[in-house]
């Protein structure tokens, strides 16, 4: 029998594996996924003053994004196809990105 992971907020640290990188990190509390993948090394849009631009978004392959941008609507979130990575972060403790 399988237990659901805890939802996580966010002064939990997530983890986020690119897919296409072949990379894993760890995003602290604080700091946000693009910034994360950008410290990596990852070459992702710049990120916009307030999270409405979309050039960052990005696919979700695993995992649940909590999802906290101005771009996609209510039926895209539930969804959960893509996320904005520069303000969403994580439901479940891992996220598998197209990246
Ligand atoms: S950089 Fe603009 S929505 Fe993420």
């Amino acid at each position: 029998m399988s237990v659901a992971p805890e939802p996580l907020d966010g002064s939990d640290c997530l983890r986020v594996v690119c897919a296409a990188a072949e990379m894993a990190l760890t995003v602290p509390p604080g700091t946000s996924v693009l910034e994360a993948v950008r410290r990596a090394g990852l070459e992702v849009p710049a990120p916009c003053p307030d999270a409405r631009c979309g050039d960052c978004e990005t696919r979700v392959l695993e995992g649940e994004p909590d999802h906290r941008d101005g771009v996609l609507t209510r039926e895209e979130r539930a969804f959960g196809e893509t996320m904005m990575i520069c303000v969403s972060r994580a439901r479940t403790p891992r996220l598998v990105l197209d990246l």
